[in-house]
């Protein structure tokens, strides 16, 4: 079987690699992919948005399916268009991709399916918001609506900080058409579990939950990135909490969508806060979490082909996952600057110092020059380690970290704390 994997990041790097020892793959190519993928696939130099030349590709090289990495192309219909065409592709429509693509969707969706959720308001006209704004009790979350590459949720502390941010979204459009409507909700606490589950629009199967660290600096403190490092499993999405999450979100959230003629196939992500009434929604994503996928396909020991393969045909129910009884822990490099703006070409070092068979460099923006390697990014390398205990693969994992180098190199030094008090 011939796979192309659509994205450049250090989940696409993980896909190809999981894909890669499966007796199934023949062939895998990556578009546009980056220095890392490119040991393991065929480079294919298409953006991942070009979704008409993806397609012509696909079509050519008689693709067998085509895994897609990223939202924006699934929000702009790439599953729709490969389809037409007869082509097989993993991933959910652009109408059931809007449960990410679109928060003002996702947040009237869990209403009307009553899945647990804060509560919230969606504002199109700026005077309305700014009206609510005097009334409501902070903080609160601000968010605009639109694909926002992870930086569209503000919290604001008072109706000072609301407005700013209400006029930057709406009146100065920083984020563009996505802040034309925004979503004020209340503000959740506990803490906060990513759980992914494959599912053909029928049949739905839980991965084991992760936990990602948002902020750049240690303690979460300091700006939002796309994700400093993961640990997998979690201890508090214990067997009866994932029963849960299954029956009151997971569940709900697919045959819903069903039912509204948004058939949804592929892989959804639940982002939740454990409160202390039970999971809630903070977001829901329509495709593999960047770094979650790093240290949860590790630890599946099934062939993951098999399991697409499942659901792209319908028949997700004769699949049966099995899950390795160990833990895995991933450390995100970032380059200096990062998550502002970023400096690149930077010469790395240690990339050959791998510790052991049970450690992998997952790379997230990379390049080689000749012989060297550069970083070619924010988010660089993605160390992940798996070993018996978290704090034995968080252990390995920053024992190579500590072997790599490039000038200006950032990691955060706690990740998988939490999960050791
Ligand atoms: P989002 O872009 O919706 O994933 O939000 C980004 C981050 O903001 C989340 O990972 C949470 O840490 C935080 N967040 C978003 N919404 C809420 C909320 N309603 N209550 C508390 N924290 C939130
Ligand atoms: N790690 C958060 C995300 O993939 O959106």
């Amino acid at each position: 079987m011939k796979i192309l994997v659509i994205g450049s990041g250090g989940r696409e790097h993980t896909l190809v690699w999981k894909l890669k020892s499966s007796p199934l793959v023949t062939k895998i190519y990556a578009a546009p992919g980056n220095a890392g993928i490119g040991t393991l696939a065929d480079l294919v130099d298409i953006k991942a948005d070009d979704i008409k030349s993806l397609a012509e590709f696909a079509a050519k090289n008689e693709i067998d399916l085509t895994v897609v990495g990223p939202e924006l192309p699934l929000s702009m219909g790439i599953v729709d268009f490969f389809e037409e065409q007869g082509l097989r592709i993993l991933g959910p429509t652009k109408k059931a991709a809007e449960i990410e693509s679109s928060k003002a969707f996702a947040k009237e969706f869990m209403r009307t399916n009553h899945i647990p959720t804060a509560s919230f308001k969606v504002f199109q006209d700026k005077a309305e918001a700014i009206d609510f704004a005097q009334t409501v009790a902070y903080p609160v979350f601000i968010k605009a609506s639109g694909l926002a590459a992870g930086k569209g949720a503000v919290r604001a502390d008072s109706a000072e900080d609301a407005l700013e941010t209400i006029e930057q979204m709406m009146g100065e459009r920083i984020f563009g058409e996505a802040g034309s409507r925004i979503v004020i909700e209340d503000c959740l606490t506990g803490p906060e579990v990513t759980v992914m589950a494959f599912t053909d629009g029928k049949t739905i199967i839980p991965m084991l939950s992760a936990q990602d660290h948002k902020q750049i600096y240690d303690g979460g403190n300091g700006p939002n990135t796309g994700g400093m490092g993961a640990y997998c499993p979690t201890r508090i999405v214990n067997e009866e909490m994932l029963d849960t999450i299954v029956r009151q979100i997971l569940e709900p959230a697919v045959l819903g969508l069903e039912k509204e003629g948004r058939r949804y196939k592929g892989i959804l992500y639940a982002g939740l806060m454990i409160t202390p009434v039970g999971p809630k929604v903070i977001e829901f994503n329509c495709r593999f979490g960047d770094p979650e996928t790093q240290v949860v396909l590790p630890l599946l020991e099934s062939d993951l082909a098999d399991i697409f393969i499942a659901i792209v045909d319908g028949n997700l129910n004769i699949v049966e996952p099995v899950w390795k009884e160990a833990a895995a822990v991933c450390v995100v490099m970032t380059s200096e600057g990062y998550p502002g703006k970023t400096i690149v070409n930077r010469k790395i070092t240690g990339l050959q110092s791998k510790q052991d068979k049970n450690t992998n460099i997952f790379h997230a923006a990379t390049k080689t020059d000749g012989n060297d390697w550069l970083t070619a990014g924010g988010r660089v390398l993605g160390i992940t380690a798996v070993n018996k205990t978290i704090s034995e693969a968080a252990r390995s994992s920053y024992a190579t970290v500590k072997k790599i180098s490039f000038d200006g190199a950032h990691y955060r030094k706690d990740i998988a704390h939490q999960a050791l008090k």
